[in-house]
């Protein structure tokens, strides 16, 4: 039949950061060709589906990911071929069920993520169609709202920041294309004011700057409101704030400790505090990771103070995993969920995830990694599931920057129909 499987192959490539990383090409007997290459985290949840590294020392500092390669030259090639690849739901149950574990340690969820998704891909093709119409139908029309990375601390960048993520979210512009222009003015505005005062401009892993400041974390909200202004637009109204501190990555014995910013160890109460006073002194609309993974009772907690006022968002404690976001939904954990693909491994699975966020009214943030590479796939992904908020770094760094450029020609391409907002 011409739209089944005659050929996956994977290939060793390298992310934004130097470090392997697996690309995976699916040919069609139809002649369709879908590729997909996976990107990798920095700060990744404990739960996370595992991501097959060769721990070879002789190669890559350990980070080869060859064996993945070969299970899917071999193993899964040899279970896929002559399967049709519009059948994502089969091919995607066929890869668990192959795999046989809960985190897909064995094959690797990157050698599955890379056939889900290039799969995808190829079907789109044979079906003449681009990926966000194949995969979300006549529907999809509504352009999801960016958060741009502005600052980067954390485990991105050697900057004096404890909070991983300082993000513009141009929440007032009418359409994709101007959300795009508000933040990139932003973010040079930004650039001009670091450079004035005599601070670094270079950037961290997700293209935001990356500067030693003294005044701790609350200065990188404080420059941020004022490249907002300087940049002609209205805080709050035209473009917002959110934050991912990330606080599984500063969380130790107990205690969040800020030690670069030398701010001190608080408790799960006392970081809550800080976020409630913030979000008293600056425009913050989401907080994704305020509190560490583990802190399920302490998310809660914050979820019930702060929730009805702003988005608070689960990421390393939810891992894009259905059966944690169900947990998430019933003990009011959050109001929304961070989804990367790689965090659970298959496009069937992250829909599925979706799907529960959109049935608890709560909202979902299509996201990247860290660690990138020049794919686009999850900007077609983000209309496909209906828009919602897509978190794909600064204003600079091509891997960041072909994202939005893929929506720019999304949104031209809908023209009339096309939709903006969250
Ligand atoms: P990561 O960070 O890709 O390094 O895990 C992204 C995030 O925490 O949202
Ligand atoms: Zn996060």
């Amino acid at each position: 039949m011409k739209r089944s499987i005659q050929s996956i192959n994977a290939l060793e490539i390298l992310d934004s950061r130097g470090f392997p990383t697996i690309r995976v090409r699916v040919a069609l007997e139809d002649g369709s060709i879908g590729t997909a290459s996976i990107p990798s985290g920095a700060s990744t949840g404990a739960n996370e589906a595992t991501e097959l590294r060769d721990d070879d020392a002789s190669r890559y500092q350990g980070k080869g990911v060859l064996t993945a390669v070969q299970n899917v030259n071999v193993e899964i090639a040899a279970a896929l071929v002559g399967r049709l690849a519009t059948e994502q739901g089969v091919i995607d149950a066929t890869l668990i069920e192959l795999d046989s574990t809960q985190n897909k340690s064995r094959l690797g969820a990157n050698a599955i993520l890379g056939v889900s998704q290039a799969v995808a891909r190829a079907a789109a093709q044979s079906c003449d169609l681009p990926l966000y119409a194949y995969l979300g139908g006549v529907g999809a029309v509504h352009l999801p709202v960016p958060m741009m990375n502005v600052l980067n601390g954390g485990k991105h960048a050697d900057s004096s920041l404890d909070f991983q993520e300082f993000m513009i979210m141009p929440k007032g512009a009418p359409t994709f294309a101007e959300s795009l222009r508000y933040g990139a003015e932003t973010f040079q505005a930004l650039k001009k004011i670091l450079h004035d005062k005599g601070l670094s401009t270079a950037v961290g892993d997700e293209g935001g700057f990356a500067p030693q400041l003294d005044g701790g974390n609350e200065q990188a909200c404080e420059l941020i409101v004022a490249a907002i202004e300087r940049a002609g637009y209205r805080p709050s109204e035209d473009i917002a704030i959110a934050l991912d501190p990330a606080a599984s990555s500063f969380f130790e014995d107990g205690k969040y400790r800020l030690t670069r910013s030398g701010q001190g160890e608080k408790t799960s109460d006392e970081m809550i505090a800080l976020f409630a006073d913030w979000v008293k002194r600056y425009p913050i609309v989401s907080i994704e990771d305020g509190l560490a993974e583990d802190d399920w009772a302490g998310f809660a907690r914050m979820t019930e103070q702060m929730g009805q006022q702003i988005q608070i968002v689960g990421d390393d404690i939810l891992v894009t995993n259905p059966k944690f976001i169900a947990r998430g939904i019933q003990e009011k954990t959050c109001n929304a969920a961070l989804i990367k693909l790689n965090q659970i491994g298959t496009v069937t699975e992250t829909v599925a995830g979706i799907h529960l966020c959109r049935q608890a009214g709560w909202g979902f943030v299509i996201s990247h990694r860290s660690g990138e590479t020049e794919d686009a796939f999850m900007a077609d992904f983000a209309v496909a599931m209906g828009g919602g908020q897509i978190k794909t770094g600064s204003m600079c760094r091509s891997e960041r920057i072909a994202k939005y450029n893929r929506l720019l020609e999304i949104e031209a391409e809908l023209a009339g129909s096309a939709r903006f907002g969250v």
